[in-house]
């Protein structure tokens, strides 16, 4: 005889969706708020909001900036909240000579340009894990990719007469990270010399990417290009960080949850 067993079909496992500043965000706390249900949980000085958006379960945080701070809030995505995968959103400075102002980024690999154990181990190597370069998760790059691109079709050319830049372009390859605002052409040329296929320079993706692979969770990374790393990047990144930077994230982050809570 069997016996038959009533069960609940499993909760899925929420998404982890963070950035480092509010702006990089853009409206996704107001959204899950609006959403109902939303509790917020304060863990290591930051505030885990638990709660549902655009049909995903997320828990949605801001790292603040740099890889220390990175690497200890998705830690705690992963430990505190179980979440199933990470998608971190954010503004980085352009260092590939085809990437503008107001391009997006979305990243394949990331690797930490200011990690050197060498001699002893390879130059950008995580010393006794033997890699340099993490993958982003190929799945999640390819739907945040095409999120990008639907969200460029739709409202590219408003952006672009919005804030005076040229239409955005979506590109696809190495994000590099380290615990440094790169604000000079030397430094952005030594970067580029070094890392010849380096498309975007940021402060967090990577120790993010690192996390994720010891864990063995899928992460990818997005970002919108505020600067060019260059003599104007401070000031760049400030107006596009207060005036931009949140257009960006709520186009991208509404499209690829939209399409992420139906697969
Ligand atoms: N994030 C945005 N612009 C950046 C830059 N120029 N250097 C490092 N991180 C950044």
């Amino acid at each position: 005889m069997s016996v038959l067993v009533e069960t609940k079909p499993a909760a899925r496992r929420p998404l982890g969706v963070l950035a480092a500043l509010p702006e990089e965000l853009g409206d996704l706390i107001a959204a899950m708020r609006e959403n109902g249900g939303m509790r917020t949980v304060t863990h290591g000085r930051r505030d885990y909001h638990v709660g549902s958006v655009h049909g995903v379960p997320c828990v949605v945080t801001l790292a603040r900036i740099g890889k220390v701070a990175a690497a200890a809030t998705v830690s705690a995505l992963i430990h505190a909240f179980d979440v199933e995968a990470i998608v971190f959103a954010g503004v980085a400075g352009g260092v590939g000579r085809a990437v503008r102002i107001g391009d997006i980024v979305v990243s394949d690999a990331l690797l930490q340009h200011d990690l050197d154990a060498s001699p002893l181990f390879p130059r950008y190597e995580v010393p006794l894990l033997g890699v340099s370069r993490f993958n982003a998760d190929p799945s999640l790059a390819a739907r945040l990719a095409d999120a990008c691109e639907r969200f460029v079709a739709e409202e590219g050319a408003m952006l672009a007469a919005r804030f005076g830049t040229q239409l955005p372009r979506v590109h696809r390859g190495l994000v590099i990270s380290g615990d440094r605002f790169v604000a000079s052409a030397a430094e952005v040329e030594a970067l580029r010399d070094a890392l010849p296929d380096a498309l975007a320079v940021e402060m967090e993706g990577a120790a993010i990417a690192q996390v994720c692979y010891e864990y063995g969770v899928p992460c990818a990374v997005v970002r919108t290009i505020s600067d060019t790393a260059d003599a104007h990047a401070a000031a760049s990144f400030e107006t596009f960080l207060s005036e931009i930077a949140g257009t960006y994230s709520a186009g991208i982050l509404s499209r690829f949850l939209r399409d992420y809570a139906v697969t």
